[in-house]
């Protein structure tokens, strides 16, 4: 199976993917980092590791059509089986969704459906949230709300900022998104034409 993943960042889930790849010798392969932001810091470490790498710079098209089916252009190079979002910060267009329709998967830093968007863990915090999280889900046109594949679940603890709390969830982030990567690779996971999420775990 051919990984295309994309990135804004420094791309931590998307060496946490790559890494589990490697180690657990899934069938599969990261075949390309693409980036929106051509100083992206995955996007060097990708290219150390002789990962084709790309970036489509969002401020060099028109409007979000046009970057959009650059982008999607970019990917379809690359023939993936799987596109995965990894710290991808740029709203996709419903077109965009829909051609990657079951086969494109996201990483929030919060346990949807709370706390879609931005400021995740600033926004717990002020809530007075005693638990917060991550959730790996299918992309649809509705941002952040698509079918749900995997959560993790963090104590708020006294004491905790948005730097504290965030680190406390990314270490999960790190633990669910590969393995819900790995579950599609090994075709144990689908999203079903009713939107449900399916594993052949517990067809
Ligand atoms: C993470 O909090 C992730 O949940 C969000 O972007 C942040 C950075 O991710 N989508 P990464 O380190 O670039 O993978």
């Amino acid at each position: 199976k051919r990984i295309v993943i994309l990135i804004s960042g420094r791309g931590s889930n998307m060496e946490a993917i790559h890494r589990a790849c490697a180690e657990e010798g899934w069938p599969a392969a990261v075949v390309a980092v693409i980036s929106n932001r051509p100083t992206a810091g995955g996007l060097a470490w990708a290219a150390e590791r002789g990962i084709a790498t790309a970036s489509i710079d969002h401020r060099a098209h028109a409007d979000r059509a046009a970057f959009d089916a650059a982008l999607a252009a970019e990917i379809d190079a690359h023939q993936p089986d799987l596109v995965v979002l990894a710290g991808f910060m740029r709203i996709l267009t419903p077109g965009f969704v829909a051609r990657y329709a079951g086969r494109l998967l996201n990483i929030h830093p919060s346990l949807l459906p709370s706390f879609g968007g931005l400021h995740t863990h600033e926004r717990a915090l002020q809530t007075g949230c005693k638990v917060a999280g991550a959730t790996v889900h299918f992309v649809t046109a509705e941002l952040d709300h698509g079918p749900i594949v995997l959560q993790a679940v963090v104590p708020v603890l006294a004491g905790d900022t948005a730097e504290t709390l965030s680190a406390r969830v990314l270490v999960c982030e790190h633990q669910i998104y590969p393995r819900a990567v790995r579950w599609f690779v090994e075709d144990q996971l689908l999203l079903g034409d009713d939107g449900v999420v399916r594993h052949t775990l517990n067809a």
